[in-house]
């Protein structure tokens, strides 16, 4: 006899609706998806109270052109992915749920939820594609002004940080600052791994990070320390294994040229053995990359695609035929505190500390930045960060070359 399943949400899941997707996390789990628009009808539907089957039905409903079948096998997918995360237990009673939806207010604006901040742009390396151009000497703010800025992120309501850089490991109280963020957002750190030694994984896996992510440009030192430098590679792999024999959860990125996209099912093994997620980052023309001849540039991304992890970023963003992380809610912070579109940006709103309310002047000389890009757009959007936690809804990346 088949027991009747009850799908009911585990304690700490939350959901942010977002025009065009919406987001799920786990505190508990200390993890996040992207889903896309269409799945909060499903989450809707999860009351506790309702079976597997009466949610399919019910959910049936909205689609009437569309198989029942069809319609089943997509929400039971969606629902094994979401048990496997942890978002959803499955009971044999039905039970209460408890409200798991943020901000349903502001459904039709794009609402701020993750910043990328760049912590320092110093860095030990010098990769000829960095699009950061880090490297030189920059100046640091102090450990106290992080945290004022964290929790002013964390007052305007976002709950997701990256930080990375320049290479996060060159600001001196780099473990502080994890250890007081990861109290407040779900945590992940961008490294190039070169600084992990035995200490410092130990450091982190007493912390409670959704992932240490680590570059990793090919299987082999070759290709990966030409655009590197030397002896990079074998300081980023040997991280990696540090990191996951001490049960860190880590992640590979891959940033793929045409040097390494015939090493991409390798990789993708090499992340398995270690039980790694896997993200590829096509190479883009920033930075230090603007001035590399074509023959490292790829045009054809099916083999990115084919090898890539269950990344619901990416996947969403495909969905939605877009590129830009500030679809979905993502802000840059520069190695300044100022707010930035996007990681990719130019620090150029240069008095838009993340946590002070300013007013975009408008006399303001935007010329002196070299990034060709539609400024008033891009302050809307800062503007609306800083006044009331959300953004405007762009169809196209603004800054998309
Ligand atoms: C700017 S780095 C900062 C963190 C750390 N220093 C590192 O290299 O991992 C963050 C990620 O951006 C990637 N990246 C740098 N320049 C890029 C470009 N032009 N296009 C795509 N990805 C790039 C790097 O390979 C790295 O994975
Ligand atoms: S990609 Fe990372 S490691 Fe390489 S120069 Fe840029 S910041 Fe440094």
């Amino acid at each position: 006899m088949s027991l009747i399943k009850y799908p009911v949400f585990t304690n700490g899941t939350k959901v942010i609706p977002q025009p065009n997707c919406c987001f799920i996390y786990s505190w508990q789990q200390k993890r996040f998806d992207i889903f896309s628009f269409e799945s909060l009808i499903f989450l809707n539907e999860i009351t506790g109270e309702l079976s597997s089957d009466q949610i399919v039905d019910k959910v049936a409903n909205n689609y009437p052109d569309i198989a029942l079948e069809t319609v089943k096998s997509d929400l039971f997918k969606l629902q094994e992915f979401m048990e496997k995360r942890e978002y959803l237990a499955v009971n044999t009673n039905p039970v209460s749920n408890t409200d798991i939806f943020e901000y349903q207010d502001s459904i039709n604006r794009v609402k701020v939820v993750s910043a990328d901040i760049e912590i320092t742009k110093n860095c030990n390396l010098r990769c000829k594609y960095c699009f950061d151009e880090a490297g030189k000497k920059f100046p640091e703010l102090p450990l106290s002004e992080w945290v004022k800025i964290l929790d002013s992120l964390y007052n305007k309501g976002l709950r997701f940080i990256k930080i990375s850089g320049g290479e996060p490991f060159l600001y001196p109280e780099i473990l502080e600052l994890l250890e007081y963020a990861q109290e407040k957002f779900i945590v992940s750190l961008s490294t190039n791994g070169y600084f992990i030694d035995e200490n410092i994984a130990r450091r982190l896996s007493t912390m409670h990070l959704q992932a240490v992510q680590i570059s990793l440009d090919s299987t082999t030192a070759k290709i990966h320390d030409s655009l590197r430098g030397t002896g990079s590679w074998e300081k980023a792999s040997n991280a990696l294994k540090l990191l996951s024999n001490m049960n860190v959860p880590i992640r590979i990125s891959t940033t793929v040229t045409a040097k390494n996209c015939d090493n991409l099912a390798d990789i993708r093994a090499f992340a398995d053995e270690l039980g790694a997620e896997l993200s590829f980052e096509v190479l883009k023309k920033n930075g230090r990359a603007s001035t590399m001849g074509s023959d490292y540039f790829i045009t054809d991304t099916d083999k990115v695609k084919q090898y890539s992890s269950e990344s619901s970023t990416h996947k969403i963003l495909d969905e939605l035929h877009m590129t830009c992380q500030s679809q979905l809610g993502s802000v840059g912070i520069s190695y300044r505190g100022n707010i930035k579109p996007c990681n990719l940006t130019e620090d150029f709103f240069s008095h838009q500390r993340a946590d002070v309310v300013v007013k975009i002047d408008d006399k303001l000389d935007y010329t002196k930045s070299s990034v060709l890009v539609n400024v008033n757009a891009a302050s809307e959007k800062v503007i609306g960060l800083l006044n009331d936690g959300t953004i405007k809804s762009k169809d196209k990346c603004i800054f998309e070359y």
